[in-house]
């Protein structure tokens, strides 16, 4: 019988044996704990290198009783374990639990799970029903799929950088927080959850391939679809001052505060939001009187929405917005202001967790609601090896002198 962690989430029942670091991979299976899978996390004797992670840019990760932020955060939702997989004995623990698990994930350079016995081709044979997960930087195929890749290499390759980058700008830009990784592991986990319906549907097992690079062109699928269809078509960097439809732009609010304003369907929308704006008398101006005129004539546009936008706060504007009828816009937000937006707060995008080292903490909580079966974070990060006598003993029938024997030999914590 399956072990289950005693959550309802969609993924109840489902076992996953989580060999991965740092970001892209804990990530994902994080999110499958986050469903309620059983996660057990797989770590060599000196931990996940994400566990060593002292600084994110600015942000200093330590917090007290020796956690680390960035680790809590990818490895919430998992039991965990330390073995030294260049042991016999550890390799055979790791082999065990994957007859039992239905998803098996690893985030290591191409070639590190075959040459420690891991590989897919060697877990299928013990488990032909197992979905096998595994994230590289560049891809399963091709002359790059060996070489190793962080964050800002995917950002680099597929093209990101160059999206996040302003017009004129004379260096590449970098999203923040290992947006790649982080799209790197939604991807990984979407293919397996795909993968794991095949498996009920089809009756197969599979293995399971996502990378940076894939993951990013993804992020951006529909612009690089969009360029190969008008062969070569260039998107060009967002430039406000020069924006195409001004009433698609950002402007800067009294209080300094920006505002990001959507209106895709410019034409509906000049009349009551020159209103709104107090342009009426730009209402009937030739030089914006169509999507054509207000793109041909949008930098003195621009100069007239910014003077408006520059009369009130953005609370005045969002007031006037919301008073005056439909209209498409948000304040541009910093991430540290999320948890006090009473929108987060009502859907519970950022959720409070009891976590016994730490207290009660706010954490970036599962992005989806289920009405039925809801995800949610419901166990801390675990510390190195916390349960490996503990799935040793229940999940593979080890017995204390055998416990004490692995230990011995190394192939334990
Ligand atoms: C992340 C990355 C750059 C790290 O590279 P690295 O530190 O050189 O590590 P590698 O993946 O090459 O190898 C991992 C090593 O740890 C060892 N290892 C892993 N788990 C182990 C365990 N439980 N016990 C013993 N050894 C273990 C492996 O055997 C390997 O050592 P070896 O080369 O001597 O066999 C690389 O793994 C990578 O590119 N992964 C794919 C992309 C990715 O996920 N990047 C991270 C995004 S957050």
């Amino acid at each position: 019988m399956l072990a289950t962690n005693g959550v309802n989430g969609p993924l109840k029942g489902i076992k996953v044996l989580d060999w991965t670091m740092w970001q892209m991979g804990p990530v994902a299976t994080a999110m499958m704990g986050d469903m309620g899978a059983d996660v057990i996390k797989i770590e060599a004797l000196d931990g996940d290198a994400g566990r060593a992670v002292r600084r994110a840019i600015t942000l200093d990760t330590g917090l007290v009783a020796d956690r680390n932020a960035y680790f809590e955060s990818g490895n919430r939702n998992k039991r965990g374990i330390a073995v030294d997989l260049k042991t016999v004995e550890g390799v055979e623990i790791v082999q065990k639990l994957a007859e039992k698990t239905d998803v098996f994930v690893q985030n290591f350079r191409q070639g590190v799970a075959e040459r420690l016995g891991l590989g897919y081709d060697t877990l299928r044979e013990i488990n032909p029903m197992l979905v096998y997960g595994s994230a590289s930087g560049y891809g399963p195929n091709g002359p790059d799929s060996n070489l190793p890749s962080f964050d800002g290499c995917g950002q680099a390759r597929s093209g990101l950088m160059m999206s996040a980058t302003p017009a004129g700008a004379l260096e590449p830009n970098r999203v923040t927080q290992g947006a790649s990784d982080q799209m790197g592991a939604i991807m990984l986990c979407l293919g397996v959850l795909a993968a794991l319906v095949a498996r009920s549907e089809q009756g197969v097992g599979q293995k399971v391939d996502s990378s940076h690079l894939g993951s990013n062109m993804w992020l951006q699928g529909n612009g690089i679809t969009m360029s190969l269809l008008t062969k070569g078509g260039k998107f060009g960097s967002y430039e406000r001052k020069k924006a195409a439809n001004p009433l698609s732009n950002l402007y800067r609010c009294k209080d300094g505060r920006w505002v990001q304003i959507m209106h895709l369907q410019p034409d509906r929308h000049w009349v009551p939001f020159s209103k709104v704006m107090g342009m009426e008398e730009y209402i009937e101006d030739p030089r914006f009187a169509t999507m054509d005129d207000r793109t041909q004539n949008n930098t003195e546009l621009v100069e007239i929405i910014d003077r408006h936008f520059a009369t009130k706060t953005f609370d005045e504007w969002d007031k006037s917005f919301r008073e005056a009828g439909d209209f498409i816009y948000s304040r541009v937000q910093e991430i540290e202001e999320l948890q006090d937006d009473p929108q987060v707060i009502a859907n519970d995008y950022i959720t409070t967790f009891d976590h016994p080292a730490l207290g009660a903490v706010k954490m970036c909580n599962h992005p989806v609601t289920y009405s039925e079966t809801p995800a949610g974070i419901f166990r801390e990060a675990p510390e190195l090896g916390q349960h490996t006598e503990e799935i040793l003993i229940d999940e593979l029938g080890y017995d204390w002198p055998d416990i004490e024997r692995l230990k011995d030999k190394g192939a334990i914590l």
